[in-house]
């Protein structure tokens, strides 16, 4: 099976496992033999994208076991749960863009919907987020997706619609009030994450089905969103995440439009993580 796009695995740690734990975990992997037996080839490396969103605590310990094993902007990236568009202020509890370039890291997660169910993130903020967060240089994940409530009352397509235009249109006023348009070169460093809220953390999985629809209707938003307003349609990456498990991974993958997977509990020990990886460049 080809995957034009190549495949993204993308590790959401969540609040879990500290400076200590990440350090162990990438040993672990490396024990488990990542990243030449699964990766195998050069054919392989450059198609498959491997990263873990860690705690901000746990960042530099992470970062430090991936240089170590020569990983570091290689096979294994380290990246960030979450940052703030402005670039430093008054916004405790907060990271920024340069907080983060300073211990190296340039990848973000964006728009999370713990993030949006707990801590107030609307599509307006998270808009800002990515613009602001994409014009630094970084590359960032944004995540949207649908309620249980909104899936059984059939508008699973006004609610990825409304979520798409609102946070593309934030990012697009935020960048020409700052006079900094959005480029090519900034949207390729976005992919997407299509996460059902009712599927994350619930064991209850999107049916590849269900998946892949969601995924085209995304690819099809993009492809008629205004040129320069959104990334393009046939590069970006668009991934499923939501209960993602090494044993439903594959089917998952089987949809055209599904680019690699955002994996919460499933990644939080390193033999599925790497279970999860084999799965992925199988599907190449
Ligand atoms: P889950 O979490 O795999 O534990 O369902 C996915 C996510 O929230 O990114």
């Amino acid at each position: 099976m080809m995957k034009p796009r190549g495949i993204f695995i993308a590790g959401n740690w969540k609040m879990n496992l500290g400076p200590q734990a990440a350090h162990h975990f990438i040993h672990q992997l490396d024990d488990l033999g990542y990243p030449s037996k699964p990766v195998a080839g050069a054919e392989l490396s450059g198609k498959i994208k491997v990263a873990l969103l860690v705690p901000a605590v746990s960042l530099q310990s992470a970062k430090a076991a991936c240089v170590e094993k020569k990983w570091w902007k290689n096979h294994l990236e380290i990246g960030a749960q979450n940052a703030h568009f402005e670039t430093a202020g008054a916004f405790t509890g907060e990271l920024s863009g340069p907080l983060l370039h300073e211990l190296g890291i340039q990848l973000v997660l964006i728009g999370h919907s713990e993030r949006r169910q707990y801590f107030g993130e609307t599509n307006e903020s998270a808009g800002k987020r990515m613009a602001s967060l994409l014009l630094q240089g970084f590359q960032v994940i944004f995540c949207f997706g649908e309620t249980r409530l909104e899936r059984e009352s059939g508008r699973t397509q006004e609610t990825l619609e409304r979520q798409l235009t609102e946070a593309f249109h934030s990012a697009s006023t935020w960048a020409t009030e700052h006079k900094t348009p959005l480029l090519p070169t900034h949207w390729k460093n976005l992919a997407l994450a299509y996460e059902p809220v009712w599927a994350i953390g619930t064991g209850i999985t999107a049916s590849p089905e269900q998946a892949q629809e969601a995924h085209a209707f995304t690819r099809g938003w993009l492809k008629a969103a205004a040129p320069g307003k959104a990334p393009p349609s046939a590069t970006t990456q668009i991934l499923y995440g939501g209960s993602v498990t090494p044993e439903n991974f594959q089917a998952l993958l089987q949809g055209d439009d599904v680019d690699g997977g955002l994996i919460g509990g499933a990644s939080l020990k390193p033999e599925s993580f790497f279970k999860l990886i084999e799965t992925g460049a199988q599907v190449i």
